[in-house]
Parts: structure tokens; sequence; C-alpha cells
């Protein structure tokens, strides 16, 4: 472990003000808004690795950057939806995440340079950065903290662009691009007072995907999400990370053994268990983008081993009259307590047409286990008279496993959708014959008309070792996350499927709330415009600690994002500036899209 906080980087950043006065940052076209000079001053003080933002459908509009280029706008539009992407494409051009300042989120892209609007309306930067800094190392960061301090503009930290609350972007913003931070490093034989074992050091910009092949060369798996383009030390493993290993080594979160991070006092420094264990507790867990802004992670890593998985289909094939498969799927939940012994993990989804578990996921077992894992279920379903489909496979790895069901790696080709919201699962629920019926009548009154489908991940954590973290403590009681997924139609317009994400916030969500009493939201996946109590949902009695460790450590309100710790300090303005209000509006929420209420109760 490395020992003292390292040097302070730039002294002039470390003259914080005490608690700084309301007011709003400045956007483009503001008097206070940076020259062409001074960017190119900052360009050169971080070796030209300040990207002004082009977005990649400029190509398909006139104005303003004189770049439309029929041929390329057509290529841009077979490759734009994303719920279509193939591996094919992320070879050909890593559309959005590979990009510095585009989002994986058509609904904060909200459609100001699309490549389906008419190329005479100009490309507008919308709620795009407008620079970014190609990170390379800990002295960019602090450059650009120090920039956006100085000039008072709104600075975000990007990753991957996966961000569901559009929190990795921002209108008039400059930009933290950590993606390029690609150094892995094992260690063999980390020694800490509460772990002795392997190790990976990962940069900020390595992917799920990308670990799991740099830790595979060396016999070890490592924890990380379904998707592998997902950032390891972004969002995933500061705001709880699930993954197929929940259940055998617990959440992203848990898995960290170091933070190194900037702070926005300037300040670079690691965070452990030990040593700014207060900033190390508010990292793992506490929500991406908050605290500080992380260069680099270290997580545990275990020995690789085998692996078996199965694959369960059952199809709705009811009549009216013969309805029997809602009481499978009734008999399918009150079955996770027992699905996740042995540190299994399932993954399925839950549609009017069918449930289909996709992955039945078995830790250093061999498929004879998976056999006997299901068959009481299985007779369940024979007795009920409901056909399926199943099989059972082996691995030799967790790598291979994985590369199977999720790959193929290191992106995989999981369908992406951002009309969605994630609720965890209590296991008394589905413990109890009365609620649980209740949350199966829930899913199915989602379900029921196509217009969503609901995907699960069944695992069990307490068995699972972990230094003590801000994660939501209703993880630890859970036994599924599920999340509603409705589709973003690209082709259409945005109201359209705003309309959508209403009925999730209006309908759906609540019911998902009322069927689980007393349990959470994850913070990564809980829609943005969730109507419960936020900051109860999502950090639950965690959140006075959070904000304190926050003020601390940002303590000039730097870094902002859209549900995250201490947002409800800031609201937007008319014009779209971030502007800070003030410690103590408790539960006010803001959101980019600007209340008319919240201008009537906090003007400045
Ligand atoms: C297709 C898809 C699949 C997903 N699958 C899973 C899954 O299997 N399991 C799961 O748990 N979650 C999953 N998620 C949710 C995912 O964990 C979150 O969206 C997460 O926030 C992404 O983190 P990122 O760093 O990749 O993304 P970004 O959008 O780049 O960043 C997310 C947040 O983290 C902040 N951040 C990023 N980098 C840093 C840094 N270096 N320092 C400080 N703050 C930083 C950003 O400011 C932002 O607030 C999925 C999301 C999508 C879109
Ligand atoms: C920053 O400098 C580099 C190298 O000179 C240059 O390529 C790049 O365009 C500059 N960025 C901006 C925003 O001017
Ligand atoms: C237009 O885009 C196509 C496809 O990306 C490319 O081959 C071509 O060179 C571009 N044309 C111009 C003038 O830039
Ligand atoms: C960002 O910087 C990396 C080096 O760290 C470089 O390889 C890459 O080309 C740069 N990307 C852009 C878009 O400038
Ligand atoms: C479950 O995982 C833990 C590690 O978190 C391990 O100690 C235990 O042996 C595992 N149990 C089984 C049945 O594999
Ligand atoms: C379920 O339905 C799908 C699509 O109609 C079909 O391909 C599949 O064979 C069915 N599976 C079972 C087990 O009936
Ligand atoms: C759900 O599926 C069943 C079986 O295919 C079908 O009969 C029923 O009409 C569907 N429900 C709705 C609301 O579409
Ligand atoms: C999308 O743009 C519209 C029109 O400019 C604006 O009213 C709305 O708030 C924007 N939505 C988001 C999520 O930024």
């Amino acid at each position: 472990m490395r020992s003292t906080n390292s040097a302070l980087l730039l002294a002039s950043l470390s003259l914080a003000q005490t608690s700084p006065q309301p007011g709003c940052k400045n956007i483009h076209g503001d008097a206070g808004w940076p020259t062409t000079n001074e960017w190119q001053q900052l360009n050169q003080t971080i070796s030209g690795q300040l990207i002004q933002t082009v977005p990649l459908g400029a190509v398909c509009h006139y104005e303003p950057f004189g770049v439309y280029n029929r041929t390329a706008c057509e290529e841009l539009r077979r490759d734009w939806d994303f719920r279509h992407w193939k591996f094919k494409v992320w070879e050909m051009g890593q559309i959005h995440v590979g990009h510095a300042s585009e989002i994986m989120n058509p609904y904060y892209q909200n459609r100001s340079c699309d490549p389906f609007t008419p190329a005479e309306s100009p490309c507008e930067l919308g709620n795009y950065a407008s620079y970014s800094i190609n990170v390379t190392g800990a002295r960019d960061v602090v450059a650009g903290i120090q920039f956006a301090k100085q000039k008072n503009i709104r600075l975000v930290i990007k990753n991957t662009g996966h961000d569901y609350h559009g929190r990795s972007s921002g209108a008039s913003s400059l930009s933290l691009w950590m993606y390029n931070l690609k150094n892995v490093e094992i260690i063999h034989d980390y020694q800490s007072a509460y772990y002795n074992g392997p190790a990976a050091r990962l940069g900020a910009g390595i992917g799920v995907g990308e670990s799991y092949m740099a830790v595979h060369k060396y016999g070890y798996r490592v924890v990380g999400g379904e998707c592998g383009t997902v950032g390891v030390a972004g969002g995933y493993s500061q705001g709880g990370g699930h993954s197929v290993l929940a259940s055998e080594n617990g959440l992203g979160s848990d898995q960290v053994l170091e933070w190194e991070v900037v702070t926005t006092k300037g300040e670079h420094l690691i965070a452990t268990p030990e040593q700014n264990s207060d900033l190390y507790w508010a990292l793992s867990g506490g929500g991406g983008g908050t605290y500080g802004v992380v260069i680099g992670v270290t997580v545990r890593i275990f020995k690789d081993g085998p692996f078996s998985g199965g694959a369960l289909v059952f199809n709705n094939t009811d009549t009216p009259g013969r309805e029997i498969f809602w009481k499978a799927v009734e008999k399918w939940y009150e079955y996770f307590p027992k699905m996740t012994i042995n540190n299994n993990t399932v993954q399925f989804v839950l549609l009017n047409s069918t449930l289909d578990a996709q992955a039945i996921n078995l830790p250093g077992q061999n498929v004879a286990a998976v056999d006997r894992l299901m068959a009481p279920f299985l007779r369940e379903l024979d007795k009920l008279g409901q056909s399926y489909s199943f099989r059972t496979e082996h691995s030799k790895t967790y790598y291979d496993h994985f590369d199977h069901y999720y790959g193929p790696l290191p992106h995989g080709a999981e369908p992406v959708t951002t009309i969605l919201h994630a609720r965890l699962i209590p296991r008394h629920v589905v413990q109890d014959k009365a609620a649980n019926g209740k949350l199966v009548d829930t899913m199915r009154s989602i379900v029921q008309d196509d217009k969503f489908l609901m995907g699960c991940g069944v695992f069990h954590l307490p068995n699972t070792r972990h230094a003590d973290n801000a994660v939501l403590p209703a993880w630890r009681e859970a036994q599924a996350v599920c999340i509603a997924n409705g589709f973003w139609n690209f082709e259409a317009p945005v109201e359209h499927n705003v309309a959508l994400k209403q009925e999730l916030a209006d309908i759906h969500a609540p019911a998902m709330d009322a069927a689980t009493p007393g349990s959470g939201v994850y913070i990564n996946e809980v829609d943005p415009l969730y109507k419960g109590d936020w900051k109860e949902a999502a950090f639950g009695a965690n959140y006075g600690r959070l904000l304190e460790i926050k003020r601390k450590y940002d303590p000039d309100r730097v870094l902002f994002g859209h549900m995250s710790v201490g947002s409800d300090e800031f609201r937007f303005d008319d014009a779209g500036r971030l502007c800070y209000i003030g410690e103590g509006r408790k539960n006010v929420l803001v959101s980019q899209e600007q209340h008319p209420l919240y201008y009537e109760n906090y003007e400045l």
C-alpha cells in the first residue's frame, strides 16, 4: 500500500472558501465564459489534450461545424441506435463510448445534434460538454479543476457515458474525460490489515470487459457488470455494481482496496479503509462523480476456475380459462432464495410472452449441480403443465462462462435502453406468499402491454466479506434487483419517448415501490424522473454522513450530478445555468428539465 498522500499538486487550489456563495456558473455566451485565448492557454498547460466538442451527429447537419457528409451521415444513422449494436459496430468506431463528449443516452442527448433531424437544422451542443480534457494523468485533472474554478464554469467527469442521469455530461461544461487511462497492474500478493491476496490496479478508463481480459491473462477473475462496456472505476464501483459474481464476491464497491483520487482542492491522495477512510467509505457506494476525481482503483481479484451455467425458458401459452404462466412466474420468484444457495446468481427477463432465464450462474460447480438446483422448480412447472426448455453448459473458467452468456468480450452485445427503473427486491417479500403474489402482480401489470420488459438479477449478498462502505444497506437484505426497461424509439420525436418515461415514473416505479416497502433503488439505475424520496431510496441512512464527506472533500461544490449527494443545493436557471442556491434545501429535486416550480420557490 502506498503510504502517504502524495504532493499537493497546486497550492493555489487549496485556498478553498469555507462555504461557496450562491450563484450561477457561466455558460457559453456569458461575459465570464472563457475566451478562445484562455482555452488555448489551458490547452498548453495540458500538452495539447484539450478537445473542442464536435458531436458525432455534426456530419448530418450543415451548420455550424460545416462537416456535413451524406455518406458519413447514413453510416451514422445505421449505427446510432445502440439497441442494434453488434460487435462489428464497436470495432468500427466505438460510437458514443469512445468519443470524448458523446453519451449513451438519447434522453439527455435530447436530439440537439442527431442524425435523424433535418440537415438544415443546426447541430447544437445541448447537454454536451463544450470542451473535454483527454486526461493522461492527475496533472491534467488538477489543471481542469483549477480552470473550471477560476472561470466559474461547470465541470463534469466522463468515463464511458453510460450514466442514466446524464451525469457524465452537462451544458457549457468542461469535461474530464477519463476513458484513456487504460493502465493495468496485477499485484499477486496485496497486503493490508483486512485483505491479503491478489489484486489489480486499474486505470479509471478500464472497462468491465477489458478488466476481465486483463486479469484472465494471469489466471484471475474480477467482479464487473454484465455489460462489458461499463467502466469499472467510474459509476459502477462508486455506485454499487451488481454482477454474475455478486453472491460469491459481493458488489463492485465491495471489491475496492484503494482509490487513487484527485480532490477538487487539488490534493492527490489514496483512500483505503485505513487512510482517508471517510473518503474511501463514501466513494465505495456513495455514487459516482460526487466526492473527487478517481484516477485509478485497486480491486480484489480471484483465482479463476470452473463455472457452470444454465438457461431456462418458459413461454406464456395461456388461453382464456387456462392461466398457468403467471402461477409459474409466482413460483419462480418464490424460488429466489433457493436459487442463490452456493453463491449462485441468475439473470432473467420477463415479458408477457415469456420468462427467459438467460443465465443461471454456478461458480465452482458442475452441470449436475445446475440440474440439481433447478430440478425442484422444473417439477413445479411440470405439475402446473407449463412447458419449458432447459439446457446447461460447463465452462473451464468464469471468463469462458461470461464470454458464452454475455460476450463476445470485451464489449458484449447487451441491448441498451434508457427508459429504466431499478428497484431492490427484499428477501422477506419473496419469502412471504401474499407479498410475493403482490410483487408478481406488479411485474405483470408493468409488462402486460409490451411497452416494458422486466430484467432481474437474482443474488444473495450477506455471506460476502467487504470493508465498511456506503453501499445502500437495502442491498444486503435484497434477493434481486429488478429493472423495468422501456425502449427508446430513435426515429420518434422526443415527446413520444418522454411520455413512456412519464408512464414509468408516474405508474410503474410507484407500483414497484409499493410492492417492496422499505427497500431501495439502485442509484445507478433509478429513473431520473423518479418521484419517490430519492435521498432515502438511493442512500438511506447513509445520506447525512455522505453529505458531510462531500462537504469536506469538495467544499467549493465543484462536482454536481442529478440525484447525487448534495445536488439539492443546486438548480438550473431559465438559460440552463447551474446555480448553487445554498445549504439546507432539503428534498428539492433539481432536474435538467427545469421544472418551473423550483424557480418560484428558489429565486436567487
Ligand atoms: C448498457 C448498460 C449496462 C449496464 N450494466 C450494468 C451492470 O451489469 N451492473 C451494474 O451494476 N450497472 C450496470 N449499468 C449501470 C452502470 O453501472 C452505471 O451507468 C455507471 O454509472 C456507469 O459508469 P461509467 O463510469 O461507465 O459511466 P459514466 O457515464 O462515464 O460515469 C458515470 C458516473 O460516474 C462518474 N465518473 C465516471 N468516471 C469517474 C471518475 N474517474 N471519477 C469520479 N467519477 C467518475 C461520472 O461523473 C458519472 O456521474 C449499466 C448501464 C448501461 C447503460
Ligand atoms: C490543443 O492542442 C493540440 C495540439 O496542439 C491541438 O491539436 C488541439 O486542436 C488543441 N485543442 C483545442 C481545443 O484548440
Ligand atoms: C464522407 O464520409 C465518407 C464515409 O465516412 C468518407 O469516406 C469520405 O471521405 C467523406 N468525404 C469527405 C469529403 O470528407
Ligand atoms: C487521447 O489521448 C490518448 C493518449 O492518452 C490518445 O491515444 C488518443 O488518441 C487521444 N484521443 C483523442 C480523441 O484525442
Ligand atoms: C461462497 O463464496 C465464499 C467467498 O465469498 C466462499 O468462501 C465460499 O466457500 C463459497 N461457498 C460455496 C458453497 O462455494
Ligand atoms: C418460446 O417461444 C419462442 C418464440 O416464439 C420459441 O422460439 C421457443 O421455442 C419457445 N420455447 C418454448 C420452451 O416453448
Ligand atoms: C399475454 O400473453 C397471453 C398469451 O400469449 C395473451 O393471451 C394475452 O393476451 C397477453 N396479454 C396482453 C395484455 O396482451
Ligand atoms: C430537451 O430539450 C427541450 C427543448 O430545448 C428542453 O425543454 C428539455 O428540458 C430538454 N430535456 C433535457 C433532458 O435536457
